[in-house]
């Protein structure tokens, strides 16, 4: 039937290659499972739903193996040979007396383990001397929504929200339940539903119902449902004179709440928190610091296993300070404060998921508190759901940049799962990478049907950050699009490429873009908001001179931040990266840089290039048409095209602005009119 999208990675069409599919049934002809939980009968329908469509046949249930053999055993034990080096979550699946045993300490993990042998099957790998062993790197691996109570989605671009609140929790859309399915196959053990500017509303008692129904979906796969709360709630929904979280009476009415929660929701993840951020209230309104709003939270949380994840997005509206410092300035001085239940959420960039940011200089710099990463799925800043950027390799990109902080090789990613302060024995601490979704009402869940390689892209990079880019994608491709060789290596190559090609004709150089409004047109010349930071003019500083944001000693300064190691390799205009250049250093326009061009010359040749380049990926996508599916094709097609004529307005609308002020034609190869 025509592919509209929804099955997303888990397709499980009939394997055409006959040898393969013998070979594969062979070793299927049972699903044996010791103890039906829950949880672990989710690995048992999965796997038969997988094995009917891949084998075309119905593979029978049966409650031991006893001595039989060809099949397919799930064991679950605390302990053992079989589970020896595996974590909570962790899997192993071997061939044994010539069945294949998928082995977990917990029925997560062999949930787990049944979606990783799918996966093993549907991208056509042996079956005969199956070893896999895999251990997620970090223990909360989480989607966060950004879901308005209105059914509107902040920064959404795939249609409305997936959570029909009119109708929970009476009706449960049977959607839930595949959105489960999809999180699970890659490891997603939490999701916060509700936006994290929050609406109180989510904490009445009417909306946790909802909140309960969803969750009773969830559970069966793993998922544990966190809330966004509004900080100022004690006083909008309690009632009380302030949200102060020193007051007894306020401390009393979140204890309340909290317990209220567990009544409808037992096993409730927790919440994150954004606080004192982009006019959002918290603990500073009462003079009181972000730990005292924290730990205030985890205080009415202590009787449970309930975690509060607190941001550190925060920055003031003064256009003299530098937003690029904010979070470091606030955050640092409170380290070693937090209470043992609280994890600090840092976005990836300094700024805000820009398409091309350095490092939060956080990471590292509070050793006593354990950071999670938040990663941005949804395309705020790279063109919606019509341009495709594949977006593992600004993922890694973070992940694996050094923060030198406890010598060479602390990367990112080392410091989020644990490994360089160790946060794994600091009690009942915890890990975390968490991802805004990007997924929605549309019938394709993310819109541009590409797009789904980013929510699958995020979800086995938070179960193992050490996964290539280039792996993941080939992987997914294979299972979503097509198994035919030459068009998984073009569409792999092409996925791998977009970004880079986003960012030469969106912010090439290091060029950073926030300012106010919807993010998507370009419009460098925007100087007025209802914040006077909220310019375009703040981030790239554009003049007579030059363009970039100093942040040497000369101007911010907040390569202070970063560990010299690290600020050496940025702090010299003349051996800095190309690709940060304008992060750190304001640039004459007619500076030579390294690649022999001045910063002029080199902007135009980014910008033209980047979007030259849109033209080969869509000459390149119409090399695959035979081989994925019509519908899908055409769709992409389509977004292509639009992105095309973007990528031109982008490049059009910086080149001419930034023209005003380096007064220098545009050079020769690019000046013919399109
Ligand atoms: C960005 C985004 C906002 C969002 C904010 C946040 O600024 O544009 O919509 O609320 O990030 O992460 O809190």
């Amino acid at each position: 039937h025509a592919d509209d999208g929804y099955r997303l990675w888990l397709k499980y069409d009939l394997i055409n290659d006959i040898p393969r599919r013998t070979a594969y049934a062979r070793s299927a002809q049972f699903i044996a499972a010791n103890k039906p939980s829950p949880v672990l009968q989710s690995a048992v329908t999965e796997l038969q739903t997988g094995l009917q469509g891949l084998l075309g046949k119905a593979v029978p249930v049966v409650a031991q193996s006893g001595s039989r053999t060809g099949g397919i055993v799930l064991t679950v034990a605390p302990s053992g040979a079989d589970v020896q080096g595996l974590n909570d979550e962790g899997y192993r699946i071997v061939r044994r007396q010539n069945n294949i045993v998928i082995s977990a300490k917990t029925d997560a993990g062999a949930l787990y383990g049944a979606f990783a042998l799918l996966r093993h099957l549907q991208t056509g790998q042996p079956i005969d001397q199956v070893s896999l062993t895999s251990n997620p790197k970090v223990k909360l691996r989480m989607l966060n929504h950004w879901d308005n109570p209105n059914g509107a989605i902040e920064r959404g671009y795939a249609g409305g929200t997936l959570w029909k609140w009119y109708e929970l929790p009476e009706t449960v859309d049977p959607r839930y339940r595949d959105y489960a399915r999809a999180n699970a196959s890659l490891g997603i053990n939490g999701t916060v539903v509700n936006n994290v500017n929050a609406s109180p509303r989510l904490l009445t008692g009417e909306y946790l119902q909802k909140v309960a129904a969803l969750a009773n979906v969830f559970r069966p796969y793993g998922i544990k449902v966190y809330l966004s709360v509004y900080f100022a709630a004690p006083k909008t929904l309690g009632g009380l004179k302030t949200s102060d979280p020193l007051d007894p009476q306020v401390r009393q009415w979140w204890a309340d709440k909290v317990n209220e929660i567990h009544r409808y929701i037992p096993d409730f993840g927790g919440f994150l928190v954004k606080a004192n951020s982009e006019g959002e209230p918290g603990p500073q309104d009462y003079g009181r610091t972000h730990a005292d709003g924290a730990n205030m939270l985890a205080a009415a949380m202590k009787p449970y296993s309930g975690l509060v994840i607190w941001r550190a997005f925060v920055y003031k509206a003064d256009p003299k300070a530098d937003r690029f410092k904010a979070a470091h300035e606030e955050f640092t001085p409170l380290d070693g404060q937090f209470d043992p239940k609280v994890i600090v959420q840092v976005k990836n960039g300094p700024i805000d998921f820009q398409p091309r940011e350095p490092f939060s200089p956080l990471f590292g710099n509070m050793p006593k508190t354990p950071l999670g990463i938040e990663f941005q799925i949804t395309q705020e800043y790279l063109g919606f759901a019509t341009h495709t950027v594949y977006e593992a390799p600004l993922f890694k990109e973070c992940l694996e940049a050094d923060t030198y902080v406890n010598g060479k090789g602390s990367t990112v990613a080392k410091v989020v799962d644990g490994s360089v302060h160790g946060y794994r024995n600091a009690g009942p601490t915890q890990t975390l990478m968490a991802g805004v979704a990007n997924t929605g009402s549309d019938r394709n869940w993310t819109g541009n049907p590409l797009a789904q390689a980013n929510w699958y892209a995020f979800g086995r990079l938070a179960w193992d950050h050490t996964l290539s880019s280039d792996a993941i994608a080939n992987e997914w491709t294979r299972m979503t699009l097509t198994s035919e060789p030459q068009a998984v290596k073009r569409i792999t190559n092409l996925l791998l490429k977009s970004r880079d090609i986003y960012v030469d004709y969106n912010t090439p150089l290091g060029l950073s873009r926030p300012w106010t409004g919807v993010h998507f047109a370009p419009e460098p010349w925007q100087n007025n908001s209802s914040r006077p930071d909220w310019t375009a003019v703040y981030y790239h500083r554009a003049d007579s001179v030059g363009l970039g944001f100093d942040r040497t000693p000369t101007g911010s300064n907040a390569l202070a931040q970063y560990r010299p190691e690290v600020r050496r390799q940025w702090e010299n205009p003349e051996t800095c990266p190309l690709p940060y250049l304008l992060w750190f250093h304001h640039v004459p326009w007619t500076k030579p840089l390294s690649s022999g061009r001045t910063l002029w010359n080199e902007l135009c040749t980014r910008f033209y290039t980047g979007a030259d380049s849109v033209q080969w990926m869509r000459r390149e996508w119409a090399q695959v048409k035979s081989a994925v599916d019509p519908a899908l094709f055409a769709d992409v097609s389509g977004r292509l095209d639009t992105q095309y004529k973007e990528a031109l307005w982008w490049r059009d609308a910086w080149v001419l602005y930034l023209q005003t002020f380096a007064r220098q034609p545009i050079p020769a190869p690019f000046k013919k009119p399109d």
